[in-house]
């Protein structure tokens, strides 16, 4: 299939691609490297060893994608482009409802012409909200989000989902990501934060090689084992390797599927650290912080329906991780401006 990947210059994107085409698939890029740059796509095109056919434009732009849609025939789109900050979106609301909800729109209404009708979208779990039990599962009510970047999330599922009221020849298959981190084995792409990280695992890995002097654990009295936030950490080429199974599940329906891509484990932060420290055999020095206001406690995926629905679940621990992203840092200590 010829897939067009919004936003695949960036983390997830770039693993998709290479996923993509290792499985036979034509992908093709379009993003505007606000958060990212070309580099990751001569990473990618450096692992596959052949070119991968790049277009920079803004996903909100009507008439480069009018462009983009006259000169492809696709079958699917990957919707990946949009912001993703979640403190930011507190302080910028604004910029963060344009963008994500504007190139939604634009995408949707060029689809629309071109009478492209299948479309995966990156939504979040964030969209569940606080759930009173785990693990969360696609039929559970949403609580509502926190943040404006969660709210963009929500707002766009249920355009996706409305569209497929409107023409029931649409397929959108809405992923819900749980936490991914680690990066392609190569070391040649992985997570390259601009300035300082507020994931874990990317401070985690700055930290190791000493680009940032000690991690801060966000509180120790959560109802946990250990007392730190239990979250379901996916390694990012399992999560590409869901998106291959949902494009081949659109080719094949019609409709909207909600869908987790997680693994179905809760791991602590310091479950997380202490993986880090063993498998790579470097210090990580913490000091336990007052809790971030908005966290909770613990949150995993119930997995069951994407291997349902996909035969797809991930296959990589905690470990293998840990060692990826901690090459990927390593080789790439200025990410990809070295
Ligand atoms: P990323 O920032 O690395 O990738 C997003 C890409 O979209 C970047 O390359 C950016 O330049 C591009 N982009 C943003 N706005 C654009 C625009 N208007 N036009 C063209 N390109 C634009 O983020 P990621 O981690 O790869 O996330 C991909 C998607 O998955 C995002 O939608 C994100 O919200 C979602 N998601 C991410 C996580 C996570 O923890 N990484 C979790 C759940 C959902
Ligand atoms: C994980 C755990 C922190 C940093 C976020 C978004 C979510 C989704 C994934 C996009 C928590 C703790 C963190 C640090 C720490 N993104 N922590 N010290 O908050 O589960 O999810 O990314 O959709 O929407 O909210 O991920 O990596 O920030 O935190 O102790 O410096 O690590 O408290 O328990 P989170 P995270």
């Amino acid at each position: 299939m010829k897939i067009l990947l919004t936003g695949g210059a960036g983390f997830i994107g770039s693993h998709t691609c290479v996923e993509l085409i290792n499985a036979g698939h034509t992908p093709v890029i379009v993003d505007n490297f606000i958060n990212s740059s070309a580099e990751s796509v001569r990473r990618i095109e450096k692992i596959v060893g052949r070119s991968v056919p790049l277009y920079e434009a803004d996903v909100s732009d009507r008439e480069a994608m009018n462009r983009i849609f006259d000169e492809n025939a696709f079958d699917c789109v990957i919707h990946f482009a949009g912001l993703k900050a979640v403190g930011e979106s507190v302080s910028q609301p604004l910029r963060y409802y344009r963008n994500n909800l504007d190139t939604t729109l634009t995408l949707c209404e060029t689809m629309q012409a071109h009478g492209v009708k299948k479309i995966v979208f990156s939504s979040s779990a964030t969209v569940y909200g606080n759930q009173p039990e785990v693990p969360y599962r696609e039929d559970m009510q949403s609580l509502g989000c926190t943040n404006p970047y969660g709210w963009t999330k929500y707002m766009i599922e249920k355009i996706l989902e409305g569209q497929t009221v409107a023409d029931p020849e649409w397929s959108v298959v809405l992923l819900r990501y749980f936490n991914p981190i680690g990066a392609h084995e190569s070391g040649l792409i992985g997570e390259d934060p601009s300035g300082i990280p507020n994931n874990l695992m990317p401070y985690v890995a700055k930290v190791a090689v000493g680009e940032l002097k000690q991690l801060s654990v966000f509180g120790n009295d959560y109802p946990t084992p250990d007392g730190t936030g239990v979250r379901d950490y996916i390694h990012v080429v399992d999560l590409a390797r869901g998106h291959v199974k949902a494009c081949d599940y659109a080719a094949g329906h019609t409709g909207s599927e909600i869908i987790n891509l997680g693994t179905g484990h809760g791991y602590s932060v310091l479950d997380l650290v202490n993986t880090f420290m063993k498998v790579n055999n470097v210090n990580v020095p913490y000091v336990i912080a007052p809790r971030r206001p908005g966290d909770i406690a613990e949150n995993y995926a119930d997995p069951s329906k994407a291997k349902a629905l996909l035969g797809w679940e991930a296959e990589k621990n905690l470990e293998d991780m840990c060692r990826d992203t901690y090459r990927f840092q390593s080789q790439n200590p200025k990410g990809y401006h070295t």
